[in-house]
């Protein structure tokens, strides 16, 4: 037999200290919002609980209100499955799970609260507090954790027996429950039937005037139902943030934490405290990333590729043994055995073929490199394709845009284009074509063809001394017209 199972997060709060126009459940903490990673304990929670198939429940209530659009937006975007619950005004924690429970009338079994701003919970922690819930049979077990600073938290006041008794939130507490350290997370389990009889009996009467939800604890144990809690095994799980400083510090929890996963896992990292993964990309086996590197998205590393030192990637792959160095990408796809670097710029839509090569101060966008191909320095490679093993010369710019359309460029394979070529699409060069050196390419070029353009060079004799007579120039003209003349008449002296 499965339990029913709901899961309600609490996400209408403003978070005031932020001092954002974006509601503070959606500020991004390496790759997914605040939101998005309670969701995701959450869901992966679900997944993972005894007894019950993957997906089941996929069905939780999102209490919105500050910046409701946006989060709705979000919720779309991140969890279509999610329901979007009002609370108009933020009448407190319990009034929120009140609202919840009101739009969910066929909620029953076991209800699962999560605080939104809690985003290092681990999603294990969840399934073992569900888990302990229903194997205890209690009506309400709540998460606890025993910190060193427990400023600004919900304290646990323990019975005589150890049992919870309630919670205290600290601007109600006096001064011996403030030096309580075992604080509350804000995450809970509770069967729902005792969870709305104790949400009606809430009063506002606290230094708020809001409705509670750790209140609930205390209306529980008064009326003798079983209450129990669970001591969190590592107390950073219950990090909130409520300004930007707090963020800061959970960002850097969070990359130390992805980082150990990864370097258990057997990635190399040079200077983990300079490494920021986002919890979304993967890394192979033997993968180095040098410091300074940040990945993100939708990134993917592949076996033995080297990654940075000082290097973006924003949704890249990366093939196996590819060495990127200094660069920024984003939408690019890096083939196995591939050169990108020192500094090169990747932009959406440039593949890299095998053992290609992007070199440095190079560009590229919608761009397909071929096999081999190599692009090795000072060039902008924008809407163009390139054949395999072709080398592009210096300081090559694909014009691709006549100010009003872009049009694409493309080179056929084994070709060899002379250093600063303007190839001004749309243009075609074949294979194993050459173009020379500062050629302005408009017109096709065959296979096998040089391509030139370019005005026949003149040299004017002697125009610097009669020119620019008295500068540096002409005096060094002068010079080296002298010495000639010398060695000219001692070649005939000889
Ligand atoms: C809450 C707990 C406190 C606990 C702490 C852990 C209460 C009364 N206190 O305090 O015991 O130690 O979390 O971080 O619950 N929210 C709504 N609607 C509201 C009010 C809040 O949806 O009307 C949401 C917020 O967006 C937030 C969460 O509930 O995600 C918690 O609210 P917050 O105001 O941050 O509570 P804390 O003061 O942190
Ligand atoms: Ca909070």
């Amino acid at each position: 037999m499965t339990n029913h199972r709901t899961v309600v997060i609490l996400a209408a709060g403003e978070g005031k200290r932020m001092k954002s126009s974006l509601p503070k459940v959606l500020h991004p903490l390496l790759g997914r919002t605040l939101l998005g990673h309670v969701l995701d304990a959450a869901e992966q929670a679900a997944g993972q609980a005894a007894g019950q198939a993957a997906g089941a429940d996929q069905h939780p209530l999102v209490v919105v209100g500050h910046g409701a659009d946006q989060v709705r937006a979000h919720l779309a975007e991140i969890a279509p499955a999610a329901q979007a619950v009002v609370q108009a005004e933020q009448r407190g924690t319990g009034h929120a799970v009140r609202v919840a429970l009101e739009a969910a009338p066929e909620a029953t079994g076991t209800v699962v609260v999560l605080n939104g701003d809690i985003p290092l919970l681990r999603a294990h922690t969840v399934r073992t507090l569900v888990e302990s819930h229903e194997a205890a049979g209690a009506v309400a077990t709540l998460l606890t954790a025993e910190v060193a600073d427990p400023t600004g938290l919900g304290r646990i006041v323990r019975a005589a027996d150890g049992g919870v008794e309630r919670i205290v939130e600290e601007r109600d507490a006096g001064p011996a429950e403030r030096a309580i350290r075992e604080i509350n997370v804000g995450a809970y389990v509770f069967e729902a039937a005792a969870l709305r009889a104790a949400l009606g009996k809430l009063s506002t009467d606290n230094d708020q005037g809001e409705e509670y939800l750790t209140d609930v604890i205390a209306l529980l144990v008064a009326e003798g139902q079983r209450v129990a809690a669970l001591r969190a095994g590592d107390p950073t799980e219950a990090l909130g943030c409520n300004d930007r400083a707090e963020l800061a510090a959970l960002r850097a929890l969070l990359r130390d934490r992805v980082n150990l996963e990864w370097m258990r896992a057997g990635v190399t990292m040079l200077d983990p405290a300079t490494t920021w993964v986002d919890v979304t990309v993967t890394l192979g086996r033997d993968a180095v990333i040098e410091p300074n590197t940040q990945l993100r998205g939708a990134t993917a590393v592949g076996e033995g590729a080297v990654v940075g030192p000082d290097t973006t990637l924003i949704d890249v792959r990366v093939g196996e043994r590819a060495t990127v160095v200094r660069t920024h990408a984003t939408g690019a796809e890096i083939g196995p055995h591939a050169q990108v670097g020192p500094f090169a710029y990747l932009r959406a839509g440039s593949v890299l073929r095998r053992e290609a090569k992007v070199g440095t101060f190079v560009e590229t966008k919608a761009a397909e490199i071929g096999e081999g191909a190599k692009v090795p320095h000072l060039s902008y490679v924008g809407d163009a394709t390139i054949g395999e093993h072709t080398n592009i010369g210096a300081a090559t710019v694909f014009v691709n845009y006549d100010g009003v359309r872009k049009h694409r460029t493309t080179i056929g394979s084994h070709a060899r284009t002379g250093a600063d070529n303007m190839f001004v699409a749309p243009v075609e060069v074949g294979d194993g074509a050459y173009t020379a050196a500062g050629s302005v390419i408009v017109k096709d070029v065959p296979p096998g063809a040089l391509g030139v353009s370019r005005g026949q060079q003149r040299n004017i004799e002697g125009w610097v001394e009669r020119k620019r007579p008295g500068t540096a120039a002409a005096e060094a003209a002068r010079r080296a017209a002298d010495q000639a003349a010398e060695q000219a008449a001692d070649d005939d002296g000889e």
